[in-house]
């Protein structure tokens, strides 16, 4: 593991998405170029995006997706930077955490000043089982896919060991996603911006509407419990368990720390990045744990010379509700066996003392693949600056964290964030 500071630091200066959701009408170009809109105007100084000298895009598979690969270059002619070199980084589910990296790495060798970020997906051209084909090909293809695995059936695995080893029950689960959802409500980009309970009514609403048998639920958990509004995928993980399948584009803007002022009095300072890979699930001792995760996380917190209990506020790569409890007990918040508890004890809700996932997470707001590890770097920026509106998580936020996963945990990449006026 490096414990190596960067030669020279880097900040960031500004950070905006699109909408994310189904957009039938939209290419990852429109996209992209409503997150770079938003990252624009998110810049609070004077900013010419002419400045911006190296643009780093992070996508899975715009190739099997929407027919179009060589991407990088189409993004950055797209925002009229056709001239710069532009790189797709393809990491599966972290290809724009990986992205982030890279980018932090190119200012951090002095090379550039000005560097951007971004990252994109536009999954719903294809109906599900053909994403979910798709997906498929983030896993090992030799075995693991001939052996009959999904992604939500990686996961489900993953839950029934930690289930096994922890005594996890199901139900444990649903507080991921009632959390997770409380705040996408309150993110007006978030694909699925609306509470369990708000769900639920909407349906009894429309049963109502169409004179149809109402249904009797009295909570959220009557709903979460009945097979025909939250059916089993792959078992323990039902569909509120799962990420959806989005479209959705995210944009930061990087530069050198010493030119940071120029473009903000509020700049996040880059104080920690790691990044491990791991062996495919198939040859782990372990499946209740992210090995890479680990790695990365420790890698970040040596850079940066932070602890875990230090980090006031997290985005956690929760593309099922499992890898959320995964996650914040790999990243050392929470003890092995104890993340599950501390989502059902409150903690990570957005007034608990460890908010997580404050953005709605990948279950809320959406799961563009590669445009979800930079989506979390702009809920942080946001959260850090005090700019999050209704879902500002309150008092002073002087750290942040993002934990970006790839495939079942094959790659991880951690970053921390501080603000220092
Ligand atoms: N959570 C809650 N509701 C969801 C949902 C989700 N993740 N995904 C879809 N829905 C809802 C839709 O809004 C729709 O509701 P409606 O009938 O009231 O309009 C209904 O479920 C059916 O939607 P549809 O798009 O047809 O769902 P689907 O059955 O085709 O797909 C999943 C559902 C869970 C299989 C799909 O979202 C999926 O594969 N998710 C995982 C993606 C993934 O693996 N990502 C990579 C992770 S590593």
């Amino acid at each position: 593991m490096s414990t190596k500071k960067l030669e020279r630091g880097v900040a960031v200066v500004g950070a905006g998405i699109s909408k994310f959701g189904a957009f039938r009408e939209k290419s990852s170009r429109d996209l992209f170029v409503e997150a770079f809109q938003s990252m624009q105007q998110s810049v609070d100084k004077d900013f010419d995006p002419a400045d911006i000298e190296t643009v780093y895009i992070g996508n899975f598979s715009s190739d099997l997706f929407e027919g179009q690969s060589h991407t990088a270059p189409i993004m950055a002619d797209a925002i009229g930077l056709a001239s710069r070199p532009a790189t797709r980084i393809e990491d599966a589910c972290a290809s724009s955490g990986v992205a982030l990296r890279q980018g932090i790495l190119a200012i951090a060798s002095g090379l550039y000043d000005v560097a951007l970020v971004g990252g994109i997906e536009k999954m719903t051209n294809l109906p599900t089982a053909k994403v979910t084909d798709t997906l498929a090909a983030a896993a090992d293809m030799l075995f693991e896919i001939p052996a009959g695995f999904t992604f939500p059936g990686f996961y489900a695995a993953m839950a029934s060991a930690y289930m096994h080893k922890y005594g996890m029950k199901p139900e444990h689960l649903m507080n991921v996603a009632i959390k997770n959802h409380e705040n996408g409500a309150l993110n007006p980009n978030a694909q699925f911006g609306v509470t369990i309970p708000d769900w639920m009514n909407s349906r009894i609403e429309s049963a109502k509407k169409k004179g149809l048998p109402v249904p009797t639920w009295k909570d959220e958990w009557d709903f979460l419990h009945d097979e025909s509004a939250n059916p089993m995928v792959a078992w323990p993980l039902r569909l509120f368990d799962c990420s959806p399948i989005t479209d959705g584009a995210a944009a930061i803007l990087l530069v050198a720390e010493n030119i940071a002022k120029n473009f903000t009095d509020h700049p996040l300072y880059i104080i920690g990045s790691g990044q491990a890979s791991d062996v495919a699930l198939h040859d782990r001792d372990d499946l209740t744990s992210i090995s890479a995760a680990r790695r990365a996380s420790q890698e970040a917190y040596a850079m940066s010379g932070v602890k875990p209990d230090d980090i006031r506020i997290a985005e956690v790569h929760d593309c099922f509700t499992i890898a959320e409890v995964i996650a914040t007990e790999d990243l050392g918040f929470f003890a092995p066996g104890d993340g599950y508890k501390a989502t059902e004890d409150r903690i990570t809700a957005r007034d608990g003392t460890r908010p997580i996932n404050t953005s709605g997470g990948l279950k809320s707001k959406g799961h563009p693949v590669g445009a979800s590890g930079a989506g979390q770097a702009v809920e942080v920026f946001k959260q850090m600056r005090g700019e999050a509106g209704k879902r500002q998580v309150a008092g002073d936020i002087p750290l942040g964290l993002t934990h970006n996963v790839g495939g079942t945990g094959g790659t991880c990449v951690v970053h921390i964030y501080e603000r220092r006026d």
